[in-house]
């Protein structure tokens, strides 16, 4: 499968991230960070409503978001699949970042767990201030972190509850905040190393895991959504990327990251324009 968009450290496929976990050899990702489409087991937005999900504001109400809207049933079945992929294709000693929230957390834990995952521990990122509803408003979102084997991770010095302040969605309506995710790729990785977003929406994991000088792979279902990761990307490069390949031990010999370590064009390369962003 040819990437929708591709740096000399990042690479975006307008996918179902199935078929693109589907071409990734074993053992070739150091860690997956990803927000997957939960939408709180609701398949509704009166639904989502009633459950406290995430709505889409008045800026967000077109068809964009049409892929986050799995009922739990659905949500299960397909993270059931994607987590499964995620194991193989992580290496031993790897780690798995994903967000959730308190509704469906049993759930995602339950999938992980049953497909190898070794459940470390719950992250809670306080975002300083509540937003919008009723019954104690949302000020938090939850974070589940799984190792493959033992990971070496980087910084103990770092509790359960991160503060970071919430972002204004400006690319996505369930956008997270770039250090963040700089914070958790960084405790779990090594400069030069590879991080999978299955589910990358405007490519905010591929912006943090670039300006730290790790190597991003992302599938996106939406192509309005990897138009905007392509903008965003595009916006100059803070990193230069280490000359020699990285996880060289790790079967990377053919498929998706044999054409990653060695673009053709040394340039970023668009492989279509962005659209504009609402
Ligand atoms: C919750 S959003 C992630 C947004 C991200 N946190 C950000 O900052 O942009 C989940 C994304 O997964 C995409 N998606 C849903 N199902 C997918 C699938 N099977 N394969 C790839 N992407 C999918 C949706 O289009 C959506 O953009």
């Amino acid at each position: 499968m040819n990437p929708y968009w591709q740096s000399e450290s990042v690479q975006i496929y307008n996918a179902d991230c199935l078929e693109v976990l589907a071409e990734l050899p074993d053992e070739s990702i150091a860690a997956v960070i990803s927000d997957p489409p939960f939408s709180s087991g609701a398949r509704t937005d009166a639904g989502k409503a009633m459950r406290g999900a995430m709505l889409r504001g008045v800026k967000w109400q077109d068809d964009w978001f049409s892929h986050d809207n799995l009922a739990t049933f659905g949500f299960l079945f397909l993270m059931r699949l994607v987590s499964t992929e995620l194991f193989r294709v992580t290496k031993q000693g790897g780690s798995c970042h994903l967000f959730i929230d308190w509704r469906m957390y049993p759930n995602l834990y339950g999938v992980l767990e049953s497909t190898g995952w070794n459940v470390k521990n719950l992250v809670v990122w306080d975002k300083q201030n509540f937003g919008m509803g009723t019954n104690y408003r949302n000020q938090h979102e939850l974070i589940i972190y799984a190792e493959k084997g033992d990971c070496n991770f980087r910084n103990h010095n770092m509790g359960n509850v991160q503060k970071v302040k919430r972002v204004q969605a400006e690319y996505h309506p369930t956008e997270k905040p770039i250090s963040l995710l700089e914070r958790f790729i960084d405790n779990v990785t090594d400069e030069g190393e590879t991080v999978f977003d299955p589910f990358c929406g405007s490519g905010t994991t591929l912006v943090a895991a670039r300006n730290i000088g790790r190597k991003g792979i992302g599938s996106e279902i939406s192509k309005d959504y990897c138009d905007v990761s392509v903008e965003r990307l595009a916006q100059g490069w803070a990193f230069t990327p280490p000359t020699t390949a990285c996880n060289s031990d790790a079967g990377e010999s053919a498929d998706l990251q044999a054409d990653f370590y060695t673009p053709a064009d040394s340039t970023s390369q668009a492989l279509s324009t962005p659209t504009q962003r609402r």
